[in-house]
């Protein structure tokens, strides 16, 4: 686990939240599918814990009436009892383990699921408010620690519930007045148990806080070392670190210092109500009125009825962190995506007509204008090139073409009709998109270009590669096709990661193709496979393009310069070389600066025949 992500989850635990009706209602909802399996597994419980009072409550008799009566007929019937139960029990508390083991799975599994499927179904602007490791955490840690909640920590009231009732019911048959001693010090244990454990509970975090900074500590001064060292900071950092050191050093101290006092308080309180037992107990056996089976049970009850308690304080304390978490979850499933489909939203026939930008306006959620009145109209098959300084806007225009936001003012029209009319999937299925940082998939070569378009056949998949320009690198993979490409693809370069991403566009046969710096991290020779494979795909489509490199727009049939969110310039390349405005500029300068490091490199390296 990342450390980022730890300190995330360990933020997000700090949090704690009481229970409400409604939340209550929603986590006991998590159980309605499986409703057998927990009629089952609580019925085996209660039975299992039932059955512990009623050992005790055996030993009591076998005490009684076989021993101090001298009764061999009855020490081994009961005897016989007690064995066969013991045997039976073994066999239920198989059988709720299993099954809350089971239980928890299958309800992680649901959260999980209905996460992932409502995280596909958000709007972008979700995403980039919510950060990704805050999303990885709630998805894994949040889930488990409710389906923790959901089977442990039900198996463990249960169970605890159960004891108690049982013990002191069968405390009560044998002699009510010692049944109050244990009573009345049942509250007291309760309430220091969970004092105690919310204690440990936050000192345990603190700790587990401390010791992830301190490792993010050591991995910073390792990869940073000849930082530090060329700033001369390693007295400051060693500073930084000592406290760091020191924080988790007293945060592990105050827990197990908490750790170690919490038993022997327990222990004390009980010793007190046990040393009651034995005399008033006593008493009673000198009087004639309890036998000595009668106490030795008491004796027993009282020091197991510890355990129980203790749990039911752990699994009260982590309750209010796993209602948090719930909570969380909740939130996520209840966040309605930003975009969607009007009800009365049509199928966009195609995308393969005009498309108007009319008088738009945006902004992302920091309200700051990015775009303002923008109009641009664009005929069918059209070549557009987009270019411009760094935050002019560019990738803003195409997110908005992409429907991946929608403009706050004005409108784009597909066809005459405002976009918003279509339903979102099929405008969004006729786009081919290839990105600055392209993304592959863990799998294969094939599977990869194939998810541009699943009912391809593997004949597609390779003249899509053969058009991208991708397939003889491909071919010279030891496995070709089906080499595997390594989780998001880490085991390919960017430019080889871009032709493969090429080819998944190609295969999708795209309407609307878009290119957002594609080329701006490659080199040379892939930028002219990636130039070559992309003036094939853009044949017969319209196509935006957004890039760097001057020599991949010339050839577009409009260039629009965008600056500040507003079009400063629009025309072919001649024409805007002509005007000698901000696209001559541009030009000329990166010319300039080509020619000059051509210059320099010929300088450098001299030819030699
Ligand atoms: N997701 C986002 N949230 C907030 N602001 C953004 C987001 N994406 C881009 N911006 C801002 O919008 C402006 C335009 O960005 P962008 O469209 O990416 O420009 P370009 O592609 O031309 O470099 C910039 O000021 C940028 O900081
Ligand atoms: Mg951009």
């Amino acid at each position: 686990m990342s450390n980022d992500v730890e300190l995330i989850e360990l933020e997000e635990e700090e949090h704690t939240s009481s229970l409400t009706t409604p939340v209550l209602n929603r986590i006991l909802g998590l159980l309605k599918p499986h409703r057998k399996s927990v009629v089952g597994f609580l019925i085996t419980i209660a039975l299992t814990a039932g059955l512990d009072s009623f050992f005790t409550y055996i030993n009591k008799n076998i005490i009684d009436l076989a021993i101090v009566g001298r009764n061999y007929g009855i020490l081994w019937k009961l005897a016989a009892v007690y064995g066969i139960l013991q045997v039976i029990q073994s066999g239920m508390v198989f059988t709720f383990i299993y099954l809350a083991g089971v239980l928890g799975e299958r309800i992680q599994y649901d959260l999980r699921r209905s996460m992932f499927e409502h995280l596909q179904d958000l709007s972008l602007s979700y995403y980039s408010q919510n950060a990704v490791g805050r999303l990885i955490a709630r998805v894994t840690s949040d889930s488990g620690r409710v389906a923790d909640l959901m089977t442990w920590g039900l198996v463990d009231t249960t169970w605890a519930f159960m004891n108690i009732t049982a013990a002191t019911i069968f405390m009560l048959i044998i002699n009510w007045q010692l049944a109050l001693i244990v009573l009345a010090v049942l509250p007291i244990l309760t309430i220091i148990a969970i004092n105690f454990r919310k204690k440990i509970l936050v000192e345990f975090r603190n700790s587990r806080r401390a010791n992830s900074k301190i490792t993010g500590a050591y991995n910073e001064n390792i990869q940073g070392v000849r930082v530090i060292k060329a700033l001369g900071r390693e007295e400051k950092n060693l500073t930084e670190f000592m406290d760091l050191t020191d924080n988790m050093y007293s945060a592990t101290y105050r827990a197990a210092w908490l750790s170690a006092l919490f038993l022997p308080t327990v222990q004390i309180i009980t010793a007190i109500a046990l040393a009651f037992i034995v005399w008033f107990g006593g008493y009673q056996a000198l009087s004639g009125t309890l036998t000595i089976g009668g106490i030795y049970a008491f004796v027993s009850y009282l020091t197991f009825i510890m355990w129980p308690i203790q749990d039911l304080a752990r699994v009260y304390a982590e309750m209010q962190h796993s209602i948090a978490s719930a909570e969380r979850i909740f939130k996520l499933i209840d966040t309605e995506p930003e975009i969607r489909d009007k009800p009365e939203a049509t199928e966009a026939e195609t995308l393969l007509g005009e498309i108007e930008f009319e008088h738009v306006n945006f902004y992302y959620e920091d309200r700051k204008p990015v775009l303002s009145d923008f109009s641009l109209k664009v005929k069918a098959g059209e070549t557009i090139a987009l270019v411009g300084p760094t935050g002019g806007g560019k990738s803003t225009i195409v997110n908005l073409l992409c429907r991946f936001y929608e403009p706050n003012d004005g409108t784009i029209r597909i066809n005459g009709k405002d976009y918003k009319e279509y339903t979102l999937s099929s405008i969004q299925r006729k786009i081919g998109i290839v990105l600055q940082t392209p993304h592959l998939f863990s799998g294969t070569v094939r599977d990869n270009i194939h998810y541009g378009r699943l009912d391809a056949s593997n004949e597609e998949v390779e003249e899509a590669a053969i058009l991208a320009g991708a397939h003889e690198f491909i071919n010279n993979l030891p496995k070709g096709y089906d080499e595997n490409v390594g989780e998001g693809g880490n085991l390919l370069s960017v430019g080889q990661k871009q032709l493969i991403s090429l080819a998944r566009a190609i295969l999708s046969k795209p309407e609307l193709f878009i290119m957002d710096e594609a080329t701006s991290s490659v080199d040379t020779l892939t930028e002219s496979l990636i130039q070559q494979g992309m003036e094939r795909l853009m044949k017969g489509r319209t196509s935006f393009v957004i890039a760097h490199r001057l020599s991949t727009i010339r050839r577009a049939d409009r260039i629009v310069v965008i600056e500040n969110g507003k079009i400063a310039e629009i025309g072919t390349h001649a024409e805007l070389l002509k005007a000698q405005g901000h696209y001559y500029r541009l030009y000329t300068q990166q010319f300039k600066f080509q020619r000059e490091q051509e210059y320099s490199f010929a300088k450098a390296v001299p030819l030699i025949d």
